[in-house]
């Protein structure tokens, strides 16, 4: 399989107006990429474009709208053939057994399981027609193992795994890669609201460097950082009574 450069065209990141995804817009873009960014905050976008005018191109979305998604994909591939993708757009909402509630749920998986899917459905016919490009796809450490506090961001995490492990052998036949990131705890507004306790938690920098790589070298699984990567994949396979006495330590926290 061969790893797009930039000179195969450009790249599209996904929930690029802050965090993770403007961070790795910005290394992208200093590595020589064209980077189509979107979000809906567009003020964000237009601020970070206004930074790098020659090598970023603002692309407003909501990645739940089915259309605009389309047309986005439409408006990026006008500027030049898409030929790396970051679907790393996504929301976090605390939810514990405690107050469940279906309305946070669906809202969740909206956004991180639906438009994903949206922004999948839009650019692989151009990818497939090319028979080239590369998805990443961003998941979390939460998708390997269901934790308390995360009831729905788990499920929706765990179903963007098993999303790119389906979709892998069939986008091999078309040598298009694809990943499944998983970071751990990374310092941005997303995390910024947690009052949990963090273990290993990473500067946005070195998290976005991490992804990067993780992708230049097409591992399919990006899973980092492995002091808390591998006790996850670890804990997987334990009898759930093993499990339960780990993660009950959690619950409540
Ligand atoms: N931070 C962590 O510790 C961590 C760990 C593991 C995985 N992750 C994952 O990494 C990704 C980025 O998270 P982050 O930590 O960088 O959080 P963040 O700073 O809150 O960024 C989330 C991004 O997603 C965008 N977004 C949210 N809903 C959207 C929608 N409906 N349409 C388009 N864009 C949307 C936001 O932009 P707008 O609000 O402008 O739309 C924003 O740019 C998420 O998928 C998250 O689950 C984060």
């Amino acid at each position: 399989m061969s790893i797009p450069k930039p000179t195969d065209g450009l790249a599209w990141v996904t929930g690029a107006s802050s965090g993770i995804g403007r961070e790795i817009a910005i290394q992208l873009a200093k590595s020589g990429w064209r980077v189509a960014i979107s979000a809906r905050r567009a003020d964000e976008l237009a601020a970070l474009v206004a930074l790098y005018p020659d090598k970023m191109i603002a692309v407003p979305l909501d990645i739940t709208d089915h259309d605009a998604v389309l047309a986005a994909v439409g408006r990026i591939e006008a500027e030049g053939p898409i030929a790396r993708v970051i679907l790393n757009a996504g929301t976090y909402v605390r939810d514990t057994g405690d107050a469940f509630d279906a309305a946070r749920f669906r809202a969740q998986v909206e956004v991180n399981l639906i438009g994903t899917a949206n922004c999948l459905e839009a650019v692989l016919p151009p990818l497939r027609t090319r028979r080239r490009g590369q998805i990443g796809i961003v998941s979390s450490l939460a998708g390997l193992a269901g934790l308390p506090g995360a009831v729905t961001y788990a499920t929706t995490k765990a179903g963007l795994i098993a999303m790119a492990q389906s979709l892998k052998p069939d986008l091999d036949r078309y040598d298009i890669a694809i990943s499944a990131i998983c970071p751990g705890f990374v310092k941005t507004p997303l995390t910024a609201k947690n009052k949990f306790p963090m273990p290993f938690l990473m500067e946005v920098e070195a998290a976005a460097a991490t992804m990067i790589s993780g992708l230049d070298a097409d591992r399919f699984l990006i899973a980092f950082p492995a002091g808390l990567a591998w006790p996850l994949r670890i804990i997987r396979f334990l009898p759930a009574p093993l499990f339960f006495a780990i993660t009950k330590r959690m619950s409540n926290q």
